[in-house]
């Protein structure tokens, strides 16, 4: 089972932004815990600040993996291009936010993608990643 985890911009400060809000973690450390954690998984990591590299990543992660999981950060609620990156592959995509967005400031309660995802995990710090991993793997447990 192969699973892509796309991150979107400023998620490379996971550990040292605002961490309050988004914890005192940085992803490489938690992404090494994950993949330990599941060692049947092939767990695929890829972070941009830029929206097309975002785009391209998804496009490629459009064939060959199992699912995807998008934390496509403040493009969330602005990005057109990543929406239509996801209307445009077949890859389950499963949209994540480490905060709880409709908590907090309302231009991110409005997101780009939710449509057209089959679901959103938000609030549950780097958790939601983990929860997100296990829809994915129940999933693919189902479908063979
Ligand atoms: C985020 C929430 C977004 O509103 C914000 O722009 C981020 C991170 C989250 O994981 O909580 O950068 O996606």
């Amino acid at each position: 089972m192969k699973i892509a985890i796309i991150n979107g911009p400023n998620l490379n400060l996971l550990g040292k932004r605002e961490t309050k809000v988004y914890g005192q973690q940085s992803f490489d450390g938690f992404f090494k815990v994950l993949k330990k954690r599941y060692p049947s998984v092939t767990l695929d990591f890829f972070q941009s600040n830029i929206e097309g590299e975002l785009i391209d990543q998804l496009q490629k992660s459009g064939t060959g993996f199992d699912g995807i999981i998008l934390n496509a950060a403040a493009y969330t609620h602005t990005s057109v291009g990543i929406a239509d990156a996801i209307k445009a592959i077949n890859t389950p995509v499963v949209e994540v936010h480490i905060s709880n967005v409709w908590a907090r400031e309302s231009f991110r309660h409005t997101s780009y993608i939710s449509p057209y995802v089959v679901g959103v995990i938000a609030g549950f710090g780097l958790q939601s990643y983990e929860l997100a991993l296990h829809y994915l793997m129940q999933q693919t447990t189902q479908d063979s």
